[in-house]
């Protein structure tokens, strides 16, 4: 998954980058690449996509209602509208400027009533020895799944510990690993056997170099990639590390 955040930043560089990011896809069988652009690039960057392989599209946030009088905001059926077909919530960067595990609640059962597929984004900010973070992690975790209702196996989820986005180094894969074990324990006890199928990513410092390190021990099924989404030349050779896989 390519989180471009707020990049690039004009729109003659968004479709070079996805037009670069397109044909890397196209030449990897091994992974499926999912681009997460600036709303206001959607729809101009959903008309390119099915020149040869077809990259489905991520909103990077979305407001919950239908429609209404929110500034600002856009709402998931008109990002659906205009060619995505799944939604980050509760996105660290959207936490920081307020997002609450009832905002991410509501986004996720509107995503799924949509059928849209919501990518749920856990993580704490810091760790300590005494293990608080886990209890952090559970209750987003509950809070955010706990309108999902029998659409609950469409959901991912994206544990990005907020210390490692943005950052110099990702988590260890072994540390991931723990944490994905803990992230479906979770979810089975309180929503029993979808939680053994579940896909979860890991996104936080992933680059060409760490990522089949990540995938092959971290215990994830993908990626959820920042910075090095937007160097279309990063991206290339991370995509194409996954053949090696
Ligand atoms: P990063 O961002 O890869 O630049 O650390 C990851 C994210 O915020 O999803």
């Amino acid at each position: 998954m390519a989180n471009w955040k707020m990049h690039p930043a004009t729109r003659a560089d968004a479709k070079k980058l996805f037009d670069a990011t397109r044909k890397a896809a196209e030449r990897c069988a091994k992974s499926a690449v999912v681009v997460a652009p600036p709303s206001l690039y959607l729809a101009e960057l959903a008309s390119r996509a099915y020149a040869g392989a077809k990259i489905p599209f991520a909103l990077q946030n979305a407001h919950a209602e239908a429609e209404g009088s929110f500034t600002g905001e856009i709402s998931l059926s008109q990002g659906k509208e205009a060619g995505a077909s799944y939604v980050i919530v509760g996105h660290a960067e959207r936490r920081a400027m307020g997002e609450s595990n009832e905002t991410t609640q509501a986004k996720v059962a509107a995503a799924l009533s949509l059928n849209m597929i919501p990518i749920l984004c856990v993580g704490e900010q810091k760790r300590t020895d005494s293990g608080e973070h886990l209890d952090f992690i559970r209750a987003q975790l509950v809070d955010g799944l706990a309108k999902a209702g029998a659409k609950i196996k469409k959901i991912v989820i994206a544990y990005e510990p907020v210390w490692a986005i943005g950052a110099s180094s990702a988590m260890t894969p072994h540390t991931m690993h723990e944490m994905s074990i803990y992230i479906r324990k979770t979810i089975i006890e309180t929503y029993g056997s979808v939680g053994h199928t579940i896909k979860i990513l890991y996104g936080g410092s992933i680059n060409a170099s760490n990522t089949t390190a990540m995938l092959r021990e971290g215990g994830v099924r993908g990626l959820l990639v920042g910075r090095a989404s937007v160097d279309s030349k990063e991206f290339a050779e991370l995509l194409y590390s996954i053949e090696t896989l």
